[in-house]
Formats: C-alpha cells, structure tokens, sequence
C-alpha cells in the first residue's frame, strides 16, 4: 500500500468509498447496470437522472430502487444546474429530493451555480463536488458552499475543459478542497499518475462506455476501443458548446462547427439561451439514438481522449480492481 494522502484521505471519507475513482455521468451511457457496477468494485458511481429516466426508461425512485438491489455501496447523482437548462430546473429539484429520500449523498454539479444542491445535501450531511474548467468558477462553487472540486481537463469526454491536468493542478491545488482530476485516463498508469501528481481521486468516463455492463450499442463500444486519440475532434454542433467526438465518417462529412445562423444567435445576449435550449433537446435525441442504434445512426459518438489507453471492452468491476491495485489500494486483481 502506498501511504494515502490527506486530499485522498478526505474524498474517500466524503464519498464513503474505498477506491478514489468515480465512473462520471454520462448522457446517455450511465445506465443502472454500470453505476452500480462502479460503486460494488469500491468507486463510486454517478447517476445521470435524464440517461436513467428517458434513454434507460426507468421511473426515478424506481431506477434508484434498482441500483440498490445491485449494490448496497454509495452511488451520487449528477445535477446539471446550469440556467439554461430552466426547463429541467424542478424537475431536477424534485429528482433530488427523491435522491436524498433513497440515500443518495453524494452530488457532483455542473454548468451553474450549485447552491440549492449544497443547501439540500448539507442539511443531511450529504456532500457536493462541482465540476470546473477554470479558477473562477471554481471559486463561484466554493462561495456556493461546495466540499470538493472535479477539474475538468483538456482530454475530458464530453464538454471538454481547456487546460491541462498539469496546469489545472497548479491554479486549483490551493484551494484547500479536495480536488478530482476529470479527462484522458484510459488505463491504470494514466490514472496512477494523476494521483501521484497531487490529484485526490479521478473521474472517468469513456472508459466505462467499453465494458459490458453499459448498454451502449457494439458499434460504439468498439470506436472506442479502435479510436486513438488523435481520432478525438470537438464539435460545437450538439450543444452549442464544445463536445468531445469520435471523428467518424459522419463527423467528417458534416464538419464540426455550428452554422453562421446558429453561431450569431448563439453569441446573442437574449438569444442564446433559447439556441441552447434548441441545441440541448436536439441532443438529448441525437445522441440517444447514436448510443443505442450504432453507427446506422449516423451521428455521435462522444468519447475522450482516453480512448488512447482504451485496449478492450472489461468488465467495469475488473476495470476498478485494476486500476485500485496499481495504484496501491487494493493488493488483488480479479481477471
Ligand atoms: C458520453 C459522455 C457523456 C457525458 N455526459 C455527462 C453528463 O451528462 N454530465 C456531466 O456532468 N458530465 C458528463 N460527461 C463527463 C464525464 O462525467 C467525465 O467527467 C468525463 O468523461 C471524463 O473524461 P474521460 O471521458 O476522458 O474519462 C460525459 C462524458 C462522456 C464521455
């Protein structure tokens, strides 16, 4: 066993886990299977409600019903708090005040300010991480009360950050909050190394998409496993803001910027919220159907550059197993 740092220390006491590892939300990937997969290995893993409730079709309470007839270990739940996302702003409220009525306590936001999630979880001793991009929001999420921060990297899935392990480490390292490193671990060494480079845990995502317990179509499985991450482009085209893609045939063909129109009501001050909206219900179908229908679909596949280190699709247990013993937190493999 390596001696464990205080950050390391202090997530794990958070989250109530044995290995600093969290299998990240994923739209539309995080099915039951996989999130309770994650957190019965000793990570923990993250429910992302609308992949749970409109891609997986499960009800909320019941889909939560489920993951703990699987695993009797802690799982978090994702909460997109960004504005516009207004829409969803009750609904997610109501998700998750269902959360904390099944036991769930442990939060990780995104995209906005996060302080009715800190007030909800606090006021039964659950906890909240944010994920950020920059030192500024990271400071926003701290004023909001959060416990810990998830540094989203330049080789995240998903909406990608732009800075690199390295440098977020050092605008972020003092912030006297545990800090997560998000983006690019593929495999143990990469995930070993993060946690050698100060960082108190790692989100993943991509790599969690290749194992059998996630309900994505084969096709998209095995992009993963064949993609390098020279293949990983970012296209504006789903959501308005960047997100991480395979550079498929699709992609290639249609090109992975948002039209003149798009782009100019996009940067308008009243406009832009109803272009993301427009962008983000697009989405939530487009990618849906990419993920359960393959590449006859003809559209995307998200995935980071993680899918470097990405050699199989494994089961998600074994995938955490390993990663745990390299890192010295756990002395047996399961094969
Ligand atoms: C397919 C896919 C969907 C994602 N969806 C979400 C999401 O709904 N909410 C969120 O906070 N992060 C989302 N992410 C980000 C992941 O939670 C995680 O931070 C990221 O995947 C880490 O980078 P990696 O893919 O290189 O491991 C998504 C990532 C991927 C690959």
């Amino acid at each position: 066993m390596q001696p464990m740092n205080a950050a390391i220390a202090s997530f794990l006491a958070h989250a109530k886990i044995e290995v600093p590892l969290v299998c990240g939300a994923m739209y539309p990937c995080s099915n039951p299977e996989l999130v309770a997969a994650v957190s019965e290995a000793g990570g923990i893993g993250i429910i992302q409600p609308i992949a749970l409730t409109f891609v997986h079709k499960h009800d909320f309470r019941e889909g939560l019903r489920l993951i703990k007839r699987l695993t009797s270990k802690p799982v978090g739940i994702n909460v997109i708090v960004e504005k516009s996302a207004k829409v969803y702003e009750d609904r997610m409220k109501a998700w998750v005040d269902v959360a904390l009525e099944e036991g769930v306590r442990f939060f990780v936001t995104s995209l906005g300010d996060p302080k009715w999630v800190v007030e909800k979880a606090h006021a039964v001793g659950g906890v909240v991480y944010h994920d950020v991009t920059e030192r500024k929001w990271a400071e926003k999420a701290l004023a909001s009360g959060v416990d810990g921060l998830i540094a989203v990297n330049n080789r995240a899935g998903g909406h990608a950050g732009t800075r690199s392990p390295e440098d977020l480490l050092v605008q972020l390292g003092d912030l006297g909050v545990p800090l997560l490193a998000a983006g690019g671990v593929g495999n143990e060494a990469d995930f070993k190394a993060l946690l050698d480079m100060g960082y108190a845990g790692v989100q993943l995502g991509t790599r969690f998409i290749a194992t059998p317990e996630c309900r994505a179509h084969a096709d998209y499985k095995n992009a993963i496993v064949g993609a390098r991450d020279t293949d990983i482009v970012l296209t504006d085209k789903i959501s308005g803001v960047p997100v991480a893609v395979i550079a498929t045939p699709y992609i290639l063909k249609t090109g992975t910027k948002a039209g003149p129109l798009a782009r100019l009501l996009l940067r308008g001050r009243k406009t832009k919220h109803y272009m993301r909206m427009f962008y983000s219900v697009r989405a939530i179908f487009q990618l849906r159907d990419a993920s359960l229908h393959g590449v006859t679909y003809k559209d995307y596949f998200q995935a980071g550059k993680s899918v470097e280190g990405i050699e199989a699709v494994e089961p998600a247990g074994d995938i955490v197993r390993r990663f745990a013993a390299a890192a010295g937190f756990q002395q047996e493999v399961v094969s």
